[in-house]
This record gives structure tokens, sequence and C-alpha cells, in this order.
């Protein structure tokens, strides 16, 4: 069986994105560009793709540990260069190397693998991926000659008037011959506008050779689109937005209005599950079948049971059993745990919290380091009051018990297994299962004060 191995280019330092960060970390719906290259290439079965580092190079193969090897390109002299940089390694190899650039995420496994299969099948040295796109500026365009192959790419800034309306281009990705690749590479010279060592090159070097150079012409020229700045770098989200929101359709989930809606690449989403305009789903959030999310639900990292509703609010690092309802205009901060049917209503601050089975917090509260058992009912305004300007304390109130509105319960503090504590009170001891505490003046009623006082005046 041929072997595959894959060469990652990525040691520019991506200039037109004016950032600090190295171009290939920047994230792509909630995912670093990098990534979808390397999950990518997994998919074919390469193990540890070689990536070509420079710039950032640190940062880079820290973020990718074991999951590729790396290289340096200690000065950027051209794509050829970057890729003669990892000669010692391909030295081992033999069969399909396939090159790739770090900036271009698009590139579904699908493609591919379309890409590899036409390579092998038709013994090629060299197969070049490529895309007519609309506006082909900046790209390398592809010449083709009157048996209509490949003759070589010409780089934008190389290119003459006529050369330039050519709108097939290459997206950067190829299939080698792994030895005649490497023998190629030390032919190519940086005689050129850009003075750099181009890989393009490598397919003029080859066709001078007499050897088969072939061509794939993409479907879906979404696909091709690379990011070099800012605006692009939007474009590439908006494709991958509708890509991710496609397919959580085709799996059966309802969604009102995909142009308004937000789903990061690591979400997963039940059947009938409605989300509505406004919503954005972040990080490693798992959402149950016959939910309903949003309008304005902004989710990050929360792992949701079956027909839980969540709207208008956010919800960090939590976790909501079956059939809870939040919101609307709730914030769940870290850490919080909701038990099934619990209910958590509009306007409660939520830190830490653990919430139990059919327990409701309905209306303006807050709720932190706090240990709620089963069918409690918390009173509107209800705080506790988790905070004494060091340490965080906690509360535990035990199943059945009512709080009623309007209550400080200073931690730490517990209420007992149905017990009542008194609107208004500040509760700051213990109180004990069945027991009923009240802690706060005693009303005074003066009869006909005011009026007294009027009469005065
Ligand atoms: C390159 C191609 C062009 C193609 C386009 C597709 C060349 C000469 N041109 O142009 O034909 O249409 O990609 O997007 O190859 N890199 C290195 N070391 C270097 C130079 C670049 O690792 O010395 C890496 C960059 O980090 C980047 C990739 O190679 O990931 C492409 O470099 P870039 O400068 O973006 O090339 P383009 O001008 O886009
Ligand atoms: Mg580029």
């Amino acid at each position: 069986m041929d072997q595959l191995q894959a060469v990652v280019l990525a040691a520019g330092q991506g200039t037109r994105m004016k950032s600090n960060k190295h171009k290939v970390l920047h994230k792509v719906c909630g995912k670093p560009m990098i990534d979808y290259i390397v999950d990518s290439l997994q998919e074919l079965g390469i193990k540890q793709p070689i990536i070509v580092t420079g710039y950032q190079s640190e940062a880079l193969e820290e973020h990718l540990g074991e999951r590729a090897l790396f290289v340096r390109q200690e000065e950027q002299l051209g794509t050829a260069h970057a890729v003669m940089q990892a000669k010692e390694l391909l030295a081992e190899k033999q069969g399909t190397t396939l090159v790739m650039h770090g900036d271009h995420p698009l590139f579904t496994t699908e493609t591919l693998e379309r890409l590899i299969h036409h390579h092998r099948e038709q013994e090629a040295a060299a197969t070049i991926l490529t895309a007519t796109l609309p506006d082909p500026t900046g790209y390398g365009r592809v010449i083709r000659g009157e048996d209509q192959l490949v003759d070589g790419v010409v780089e934008q800034k190389d290119a003459s008037e006529e050369e330039r309306a050519i709108c097939e281009v290459n997206t950067g990705t190829y299939c080698f011959d792994n030895e005649k690749l490497l023998t190629s590479l030390s032919q190519v010279s940086n005689d050129n506008a850009q003075g750099e060592y181009y890989l393009p090159d490598v397919i003029t070097i080859l066709r001078s050779g007499e050897e088969r150079v072939e061509a794939t012409l993409m479907d879906d020229v979404n696909e091709a689109h690379g990011v070099n700045h800012r605006v692009q770098l939007a474009e590439a989200e908006k494709i991958m937005r509708r890509r991710i929101l496609h397919q959580h359709m085709v799996n059966g989930v309802t969604i009102i209005d995909p142009d308004n809606t937000y789903v990061e690449a690591g979400v997963t989403i039940g059947s009938d599950t409605v989300i509505h305009p406004g919503t954005h789903l972040r990080g490693a959030t798992k959402i149950g079948s016959d939910c309903t999310i949003g309008p304005q639900a902004d989710l990050t990292n929360v792992v949701i049971a079956d027909s839980v509703t969540v709207q208008y609010s956010v919800v960090l690092d939590s976790q909501l059993g079956e059939g809870v309802n939040v919101g609307p205009y709730a914030r769940i901060r870290p850490g919080s745990k909701l038990e099934k049917q619990a209910k958590v209503g509009c306007f409660i601050d939520m830190k830490n919290a653990h919430i139990g089975e059919g327990t409701k917090v309905p209306h303006h509260a807050y709720i932190g380091d706090a240990k709620l058992g089963k069918k409690v009912n918390i009173g509107c305004g209800t705080i506790t009051v988790n905070y004494d300007g060091r340490k965080k304390q906690q509360t535990v109130i035990a199943d059945g018990a009512f709080v009623g509105c309007n209550v400080n319960l200073i931690a730490p503090v517990s209420v007992g297994e149905g017990a009542y504590v008194a609107a208004g009170s500040s509760i700051n001891q213990d109180v004990p299962a069945d027991g009923f505490a009240i802690a706060r003046q005693r009303q005074t009623v003066k009869p006909q004060y005011v009026k007294r006082m009027k009469d005065k005046l």
C-alpha cells in the first residue's frame, strides 16, 4: 500500500493579519485554523503530520504537542524552501506526500481524499488542487497547456495581464510523489518578483522532465478560501458557520434563522431541538433532544439533557438536567448543576450552585456557593451572602425548605429539611428541619399617626 504523509506550511508571519498571535492559531467558529487541518489529516490516517514552523514556533508546538512533528524554517524564504526543511523526515518516506498551507482551514476530508485518489489513480508525479474563483486576485494562476495539462503556476506578482485574467487558481494543496518532490525541490530557484523559492515551481520542473502533472478542480469553491487577513478570516467564519449549521439541520435540529445563529465546531445537538435566533453555542457544549434554546442564549461548555428550555440567558461551564427551565435573563456561572425539572427564572445570578430536582428559583435572586435540595422554593430577592470579604462560604438548604422573599442567607449557614424562613429575614444561624425562622424587626403600627402629623403642620 502506498504510504501517505503530510507537510503543513505554517512558518510565515502572517503580516497581513496585524496580530501578535500566530495566524493559524486564530479561530474559525471557535477552533484554531490549524486544528481543522490536523484533524482532517488524522481522519486520513496521518497520525503526525509534519508542521513547518518559524514565526512563533513555540506557540504552535505547544498548541499541537503530540499531534504533529515539527521542523523549523528559521528564515522564510518561500514555500519551496519551507518544504525543504522537512527533507530529512521525508527522506525516510515513500509514496505520496500531501502538502498544505496552514492558512486554509476549509478543505473537507472528502476533498482531500478525492485529491489523493486522483493522484494515485493517475500515477502522477504531482497533482495540484485547483479552484475557479470569481475573483482570483492574490492567488497563483494555473497555466494549462493545449493538452489541458498543467504547465505551471504563475504568482500574482509575476503574472502578465493575460495570465492575471485566468480564474483557475492554486489552492496551495498538492499531492507529490515523495521521491520526485525531493529531487525537484533542490532545483527550485528564487529568480522571481518576490525573490522567493516558490513551491509551485516544482510543477514546472516536473513537467519539463516529462513527468505527469495533474490538476483536480474543486466542486465547492468555498473550500478554497484562504486566510491572509481579517476580512478573509470573517469570510472563512461565515462559510464554516453555514457548514456547521447545515450539518446540524441534516441531523434533525431546527435552526430558525441560520444567519443569526452561531454554533462552534465542537458543539453537539440532539434531534428535534429548536435553536432560536441570536444564540451562541460555544466550546464543548452538548445539547440533548427536544430542547428549546434561545432566543439569545449564550452557552459555553454547558452539558444539557433532553427537553430543556433556555431563553435570553448566559450559561458557563455548567450542567442542566432533563426538563430544566432557565431564563429569561439568567446568568449561570461555572460549577453549577441543575437537577431534573429545576427552574431558574428571570434575573437570577448563580455561581457554583447545586440545585436539586424540582427546585425553583423563579426571580431576582443571587445563589452562589450553595447546595439546594429537592423541591426547595426560593422567594424573590433572596441572596446567599457567600463572601465575607476574605473567603467564599457555603449555604445549604435541604429538601422541601421554603425561603420567603428578600431573605439574606449569611453563609456559612444551613436551612433544614422542610423548614421555613420568613420573608425579609437575615439568617446567620442554622435553621433546624421543620423549624421556622424569622429574623427581622417586629412591625410597629401607629394608628392615625399620619393624620396627626398633617394636622399639626
Ligand atoms: C501561496 C501560493 C499560491 C497559492 C496560495 C494559496 C506560493 C509561492 N504561492 O501564495 O500559488 O495560490 O498560496 O493560498 O506557494 N510559508 C512558510 N514559509 C515561507 C513562506 C510561506 O511556511 O517561507 C507558509 C505560510 O505560513 C502560509 C503558506 O506557506 O501558511 C502560504 O504562504 P503565503 O505567504 O500565504 O502564500 P500566498 O501568497 O498565499
Ligand atoms: Mg496565503
